[in-house]
């Protein structure tokens, strides 16, 4: 199994994304600050994924904290809890993550500084636990969407890597599909221009043995129209009450395709993923990232010195695109606001 993240006693040990597919490379985050800016670089990605790493960041500089009394903790939890906060604005499992570890430190502040810092770094490995057990289910829940055989295209990567490890969440999906015995191979978009799929998701599926063919993104449409794919499934990083899903940059062209050619557009996301708070996907926030991820290539200047470029990282696809929302408590199917509502409501120990 890929670990995607892990909690030592030397700190948090993150694979490097940065570095895959040519290279295998553990880093350990000895202070919060450390994991803010893996975060911030995209050292680990995807929103399941980030979620985990702000908990353990928050654990952990909680527990590597000087603070020796609990005001001075709390100070510092506040401060820490904003760093992470401020690392990366549309997925919106790092939110959900704070607001976990808030509340574990409401919960025990009044038991004395040591008893925090063991229960910050507890429900930390707690969230990390659950995020492996909701991706389990979410492939469970999923498989059975698939076609007996066919070609599923997926864009970015949300597999292993942007979670806990383990199913992945779009990828999850996929491969309880194929535990089923599904004949499944999977098209991956490159996904530029940071190329999640053509570093991430082919790298973790060819690890698997999962039959998968590389595409660029602008070959969707033609695969689509000449039969050859039988399906899309996605993954999330904000769904709005309403169902309206953030996801990543390109993910709606491939929705408006996958509807001209009547195929189904398929989401798994852990219920983390999903924000009651906000009524329509109009409220999410986009990311925008630096330009140079697209003039450039990794180092390599592909366009012309000063030419403006813009990188907004992620777009929102219509609910009215998406056949189903497939989650660890079960599957959405619209009118979403009626059907989400309806699996929130079920109480957890039903959710998996
Ligand atoms: O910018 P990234 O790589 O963090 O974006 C990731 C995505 O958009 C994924 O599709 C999404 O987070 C789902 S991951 C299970």
């Amino acid at each position: 199994m890929i670990e995607t993240i892990k909690w030592t006693e030397q700190g948090v040990v993150i694979l490097d994304q940065l570095e895959l597919p040519a290279h295998e490379v553990y880093r350990t985050c000895t202070s919060y600050e450390q994991v803010a800016d893996a975060i911030r670089r995209m050292v680990i990605r995807g929103a399941p994924a980030i979620g985990v790493a702000a908990a353990m960041g928050i654990a952990l500089g909680v527990d590597r904290s000087p603070a020796a009394d609990a005001a001075a903790l709390e100070k510092e939890f506040n401060h820490i809890c904003d760093v992470m906060a401020q690392t990366r604005p549309t997925a919106v499992n790092l939110f959900w993550a704070i607001e976990r570890m808030r509340a574990a430190f409401e919960e025990t502040k009044g038991e004395g500084v040591e008893a925090v810092r063991r229960r910050l770094v507890e429900e930390a490995q707690r969230i990390h636990a659950e995020d492996l057990a909701q991706c389990a289910a979410i492939a469970r829940h999923g498989a059975v969407l698939l076609p007996a055989q066919g070609r599923v295209l997926t864009h970015c990567n949300a597999g292993a890597l942007c979670a806990a490890g383990g199913y992945g969440t779009a990828l999850g999906v996929i491969r309880g599909a194929i535990e089923q015995g599904k004949q499944l191979e999977v098209l991956a978009t490159e996904t530029r221009p940071y190329l999640q799929g053509a570093r991430l998701t082919t790298w973790e599926l060819q690890r698997d043995g999962i039959p998968t063919t590389l595409i660029t993104d602008n070959m969707v449409g033609h695969l689509m129209k000449t039969g050859q794919v039988s399906c899309v499934v996605v993954g999330a990083d904000r769904i709005a009450a309403n169902g309206d899903t953030a996801n990543k940059i390109g993910t709606y062209t491939i929705a408006v395709l996958a509807r001209e050619h009547g195929l189904p557009f398929y989401v798994a996301a852990p219920f983390s993923s999903i924000d009651l708070s906000l009524p329509s996907g109009d409220q999410i926030p986009i990311e925008e990232r630096s330009p140079e991820e697209v003039t450039h290539i990794g180092s390599t200047r592909i366009a012309p010195e000063n030419l403006p470029a813009r990188h907004p990282a992620f777009d929102v696809t219509p609910a009215r695109l998406i056949t189903a929302i497939i989650t660890e408590r079960g599957v959405a199917r619209p009118p979403y606001q009626q059907s989400l509502k309806a699996l929130a409501e079920l109480p957890v120990s039903a959710a998996l």
